[in-house]
């Protein structure tokens, strides 16, 4: 049932270029510059007439949201907020008849996000579910919707159902950008070729994970991790520190590279690792000072760098390369090593890593 692998989650990590390949086939067609969700088209008006889009979700599903905020904000030109479906749900939000409210989740029976949408939904939002699995209380909630097609998550932590938010979540904002005309045609094509290419990539960081393996084991006796981006990597940031915390338990935070100056800052010492989500991108040069902050301060630097790269690998104390992708699509490829992090780590602890303390696949309790 594990096909071969240890665990689930190793399992799940190695499907993601047949899941996302899976999501994305019969939708996106890059040669004839076509997305094809019938979700989306069926209320296409309902998206490009929005006056905001609410994001509602929880934990990882919560990461991709904020994904999908750039995404949206930079495609479509529409305002979207994120928000945790526990403090959405209590605090008598502002929702009125217009409003789309997008719900994310891989089980689609998490407690918070259902009532949630219970109520948005009572105060008129039209209500679209991004969810893996079928038939779930929130797709049936949901007026419209787009499976994630993932396949079933068993490991608790969740790693093909994040990548496969992030493809329906990508193919969404470019498919109402696209109608809207707030994407030039150019950038459209790219990124649809690019998001293409995503699953093949994806294979190519799997091939050798020994680097990772190496990372795992050396810094596995750390107490507290460090974890920083920027931009459309920044969410990936806090997902990697949600995944170590799951499966190693070690006390990892997420922060925006730049807020470090802010405060976290105070803990950086000869014993602190330091993740960096330092792809090639527009924030690139940024991210390399943000490095040498951390090094002139005795940090130990890991970075996921993109491969070519000949910058970062003679700052960083390790590195974990993918390949390069344009920085909205990058996300895609850069939570790959994390996983594979967290879950080497996990392992070299001895840990339960497809069942951690405390944890249960999906939180049925508000
Ligand atoms: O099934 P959902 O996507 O609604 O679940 C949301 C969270 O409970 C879930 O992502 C949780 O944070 C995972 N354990 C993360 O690995």
């Amino acid at each position: 049932e594990k096909g071969g692998y240890d665990h689930f989650m190793l399992k799940e990590i190695h499907e993601q270029p047949d899941t996302i390949f899976d999501c994305l086939r019969g939708r996106l067609l890059a040669q004839s510059g076509q997305i094809m969700m019938s979700g989306v088209e069926n209320h296409l008006d309902a998206f490009i007439n929005a006056p905001r889009i609410i994001i509602v979700a929880c934990g990882t599903s919560w990461h991709a949201g904020l994904v999908a905020e750039y995404l949206i904000e930079e495609l479509c030109r529409i305002p979207v907020e994120v928000e945790y479906a526990s403090e959405f749900r209590y605090r008598n939000p502002v929702v009125h008849k217009g409003d789309v409210i997008i719900a994310i989740s891989q089980s689609g029976e998490t407690a918070d996000t259902l009532v949630a949408l219970e109520s948005a939904k009572e105060n008129g939002a039209f209500i679209f579910g991004v969810v893996n699995a079928v038939g779930s209380s929130i797709s049936r909630l949901s007026h419209a919707g787009a499976y994630t097609h993932s396949g079933p998550e068993i490991g608790v932590a969740s790693t093909k159902a994040f990548t496969g938010q992030l493809a329906v979540l990508t193919m969404m904002a470019l498919k109402i950008g696209f109608a809207k005309g707030t994407i030039d045609e150019t950038r459209y094509q790219h990124l649809l070729v690019e998001l293409e290419a995503v699953p093949e990539k994806v294979k190519e960081i799997l091939k050798d994970t020994s680097a990772i393996e190496r990372i795992a084991k050396k810094y596995k006796d750390a107490s507290d991790f460090l974890f920083l981006g920027r931009g459309y990597n920044f969410p990936i940031a806090l997902e990697g520190a949600l995944k170590l915390k799951e499966i190693s338990y070690i006390h990892a935070e997420g922060y925006p590279a730049a807020e470090m100056k802010h405060g976290p800052i105070a803990l950086v010492d000869d014993q602190l690792p330091v993740v960096f989500v330092a792809t090639k991108d527009s924030y690139y040069q940024k991210i390399v000072s943000n490095v040498q902050e951390i090094k002139a301060r005795k940090g130990k630097v890991i970075c996921v760098a993109t491969a070519g790269d000949d910058v970062i690998p003679g700052m960083a104390d390790d590195v974990m390369l993918v390949p390069d992708a344009d920085e909205a699509i990058a996300p895609l490829l850069s939570v790959i090593p994390l996983q594979l992090l967290s879950y080497y780590v996990g392992l070299a602890k001895g840990l339960d890593v497809d069942k951690p303390r405390n944890l249960a696949k999906s939180v049925t309790v508000e």
